[in-house]
C-alpha cells in the first residue's frame, strides 16, 4: 500500500517544472557545487550543512578540502587534526563518523566512493536525507533529500502536514530518470527554495517564489500553520563552575572523557554545581592545589540540542606545578593553534 494513500492535495508533479526553471536562473555559486559533482565533496559539505548555516559551512568547507583533499587523506587523518578542522562547527560525532566512513571506503570500495544508495546509507552517520542527498546529486539518482526545510516548502505547497518519508516517497515518483543531471537539480532546488525564499521563521518571500501561484498556503494565508509545530521537549540545565586558570604564560586545560558529549575535546576545568569565592577555592585547595587571585565572571549560556550549560567563569591565578593529574598547563599561544577547543569554552576565554 502506497504511504501516499489519501493525499488528495499531493500533487507534487506541478511544482517540477518551475522549480527547476527558477533553480537555473537564481541558485547561488556555492563551493560545494561542481559539474561534475564530487561524491566527496558533497559528502562533506552535506554533513556540515547538518547543524550549520550555508554561510558559515563555505569556509569551513574551503579548509576542509584544502587540507584532506579525499577519501584517502581523511581516512588517514589523526583524531587532532579532524578536532582542528571542525572546532566551532559543534557535534563533533559528524566528523568522527566521516573519518569512519572513509576508513570504509578505502577497505571495502577500494577508496572509491560507493554509488549504491543502500551502499552510502550504511555508512556511519548517513541517514535517509544525506543518502538521497549524496545519491542524486553526485550520481544522478532518483533519490529525494528531504530535511526540515523541504518539509517546511512541500508542506506549505501542497498544505498537508506529513512526515518526511511521506513527501520523499511521493518526491521519488516525480523524479527524472537515473543518470539525469536534473535529479541532482531537483535536490538541490528544493533545498535553495527552503533556503533563500520559502524561509522558517518570519515571513517567506512568497513575490520570489516559483510556486506562488500554486502554493496552498499562500493562497489560503494559512503559511503559519505549515509545517505543524512540533513540541519540544525541555532542556535540562546544568550548571557548570569553569575555571580559567593560568600562571602568567600558561592557561590550565583538560581532556574530555571518551564518550559523551564533547567527546574526547579539550575544556577548561569545571566542576558542577553553583559555587562561591569560599567554596570555589576549597574545591581547587581540596585537589591540592595553590590558588592566588580568583574572581568571578559573568554567567554565559552555551545551548545544546537536550542541553543548556550556565556557565560561570572563574579567573583564577594558580601555581601550575600544582595542578591535579590530568589537568595540563598550555602556553596561551598553543591554545589558539594546537588545541581544539569548543565554542563553549572557547568564548568564555574570549570574553
Ligand atoms: N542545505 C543542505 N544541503 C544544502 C546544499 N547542498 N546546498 C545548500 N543548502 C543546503
Amino acid at each position: 500500500m502506497s504511504l501516499c494513500k489519501g493525499m488528495k492535495n499531493m500533487e507534487l508533479a506541478k511544482l517540477k517544472d518551475p522549480l527547476l526553471a527558477w533553480y537555473d536562473k537564481e541558485k547561488r555559486i556555492l563551493p560545494w557545487r561542481k559539474d561534475p559533482a564530487d561524491p566527496y565533496g558533497v559528502w562533506v559539505s552535506e554533513i556540515m550543512l547538518q547543524q550549520t548555516r550555508v554561510e558559515t559551512v563555505k569556509e569551513y568547507y574551503k579548509n576542509f578540502l584544502s587540507v584532506l583533499p579525499d577519501v584517502a587523506a581523511l581516512a588517514a587523518a589523526d583524531e587532532a587534526l579532524l578536532m582542528k578542522l571542525w572546532q566551532g562547527l559543534g557535534y563533533y560525532s559528524r566528523v568522527r563518523n566521516m573519518a569512519k566512513g572513509a576508513k570504509i571506503i578505502m577497505e571495502k570500495y577500494g577508496g572509491i566512493f560507493p554509488r549504491e544508495t543502500e551502499e552510502i546509507r550504511s555508512l556511519p552517520g548517513i541517514g535517509d536525507y544525506t543518502a538521497g542527498a549524496i545519491a542524486s546529486i553526485a550520481f544522478y539518482k532518483p533519490e529525494p533529500a528531504v530535511d526540515g526545510n523541504v518539509e517546511r516548502i512541500l508542506s506549505r505547497a501542497v498544505g498537508e502536514n506529513r512526515e518526511r518519508k511521506v513527501f520523499a516517497e511521493a518526491l521519488k515518483k516525480i523524479y527524472p530518470a537515473e543518470g539525469d543531471k536534473r535529479c541532482s537539480d531537483l535536490t538541490q532546488g528544493l533545498m535553495e527554495l527552503g533556503a533563500t525564499v520559502c524561509l522558517p521563521n518570519g515571513a517567506p518571500l512568497c513575490g520570489k517564489c516559483p510556486w506562488k501561484d500554486l502554493c496552498f498556503a499562500a493562497k489560503h494565508n494559512r503559511i503559519g500553520d505549515f509545517p505543524a509545530k512540533k513540541i519540544k521537549p525541555a532542556r535540562k540545565i546544568v550548571k557548570l563552575n569553569v575555571f580559567l586558570m593560568d600562571d602568567g604564560s600558561h592557561i590550565v586545560l583538560h581532556q574530555r572523557p571518551e564518550n559523551g558529549l564533547l567527546a574526547g575535546l579539550w575544556e577548561f576545568p569545571n566542576a558542577e554545581g553553583e559555587g562561591d569565592e569560599t567554596s570555589v577555592r576549597t574545591y581547587l585547595e581540596s585537589l591540592g592545589m595553590t590558588v592566588h587571585d580568583l574572581q568571578k565572571k559573568s554567567m554565559r549560556k552555551h545551548i545544546f540540542t537536550h542541553i543548556e550549560w550556565h556557565m560561570t567563569p572563574w579567573q583564577i591565578r594558580v601555581e601550575t606545578a600544582t595542578l591535579p593529574q590530568g589537568w595540563i598547563p598550555v602556553p596561551y599561544k598553543d591554545l589558539q593553534e594546537i588545541y581544539a577547543l569548543p565554542t563553549a569554552f572557547r568564548k568564555l576565554f574570549q570574553q
